[in-house]
């Protein structure tokens, strides 16, 4: 694959951007408008420079890497790519307009991708111009250093679509584990259920936010202990996800801590908003309970 579209420029399509571009592809990075898509290519070229003063990457590394992406107003440029991944919000109707759009301008032969979290491939598909080339492409976050992508084919996933999708992804370096369309696919349908109990032990005081993290951290050898790693990815997006799983199974073991749902609605939501479980205003992260 030469050229791949990847549609929302946030934590993970950022990421993505930076590893399709380490591994020499081109990268046309598309948001809601150009300025927004500039932004972050902004934060992709800080974050080099970062490795770059830390001794990590040669300078002229990070400056063909930044190079290979471009920042696009509009899905037309990406009629060239041989695959688009959508990284967008985990908000269904926002997936679907992107879908919609990004069908009209999909070349013959090109794969529509999704790295959704949790939302299902199958019904998704329905949205895109060709079931047959649409499918899961699950990243881990942070994107360049986790060793994991999920590959998950709908119902309708052409088996070749599956096959190439695999090779890019282990193009990438990555290791792939191939999951059925079922909620939450492989990691998420284990990781939010530990996520979300770990606020229900919070919310029942049975610990404080440190000592839930230090006791997984230090217990079972997590590098983050479960609420850091909830504002690490997002309160939104682990409600979101908790969401899918409780409403598509139907079954009560998935519903949503309260505590969770209340610092939602409260905006903290983690590392993104400055405050989540941890206020990170200071120089180290201090519980916010
Ligand atoms: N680009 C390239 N390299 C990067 C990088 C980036 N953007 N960010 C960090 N790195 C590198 C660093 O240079 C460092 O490299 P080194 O080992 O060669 O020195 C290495 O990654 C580790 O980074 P740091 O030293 O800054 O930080 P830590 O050692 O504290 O590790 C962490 C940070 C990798 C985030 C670690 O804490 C971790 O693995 N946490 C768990 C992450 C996790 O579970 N992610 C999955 C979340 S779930 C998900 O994404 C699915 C979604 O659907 C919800």
């Amino acid at each position: 694959m030469q050229t791949i579209g990847v549609i929302g420029a946030g934590q993970m399509g950022r990421g993505i951007a930076q590893t399709v571009a380490a591994h020499g592809m081109k990268v046309l990075l598309a948001d809601i408008d150009l300025a927004t898509a500039q932004a972050s290519l902004d934060v992709i070229d800080s974050g080099l420079g970062k490795l770059v003063g830390r001794g990590k990457m040669e300078v002229a590394e990070a400056e063909s890497l930044m190079g290979r992406i471009s920042a696009v107003a509009d899905y037309t440029p990406m009629a060239d790519a041989d695959l688009i991944i959508e990284a967008a919000t985990e908000k269904e109707p926002i997936k679907q307009a992107i879908f919609e759009k990004a069908g009209e301008i999909l070349s013959q032969g090109a794969i529509l991708a999704s790295n959704t979290s949790s939302i299902p491939i199958t019904r998704m598909a329905n949205y895109s111009a060709d079931p047959e080339r649409f499918i899961g492409l699950h990243f881990f976050n942070p994107v360049p250093v986790m060793g994991l992508i999920e590959v998950i084919p709908g119902l309708a996933t052409d088996p070749q679509v599956t096959e190439r999708t695999v090779a890019f992804a282990e193009g990438l370096g990555k290791q792939v584990v191939l999951s059925q369309d079922e909620p939450g696919f492989v990691v998420n349908r284990i990781l939010l259920p530990m996520i979300n109990e770990a606020v229900f032990v919070l919310g029942q005081s049975t610990a404080s936010i440190e000592d839930i993290d230090k006791g997984v951290r230090l217990g079972l050898n997590h590098p983050m202990g479960p609420l850091q790693l909830a504002d690490f990815v997002g309160l939104d997006t682990c409600l979101d996800i908790i969401m899918v799983l409780y409403n598509t199974t139907g079954d009560s073991k998935y519903r949503p801590a309260p505590l969770l749902q209340k610092y939602v609605e409260a905006g903290w939501l983690g590392r993104k908003t400055g405050k989540g479980f941890y206020d990170y205003s200071g120089e180290m992260p201090v519980a916010t309970r």
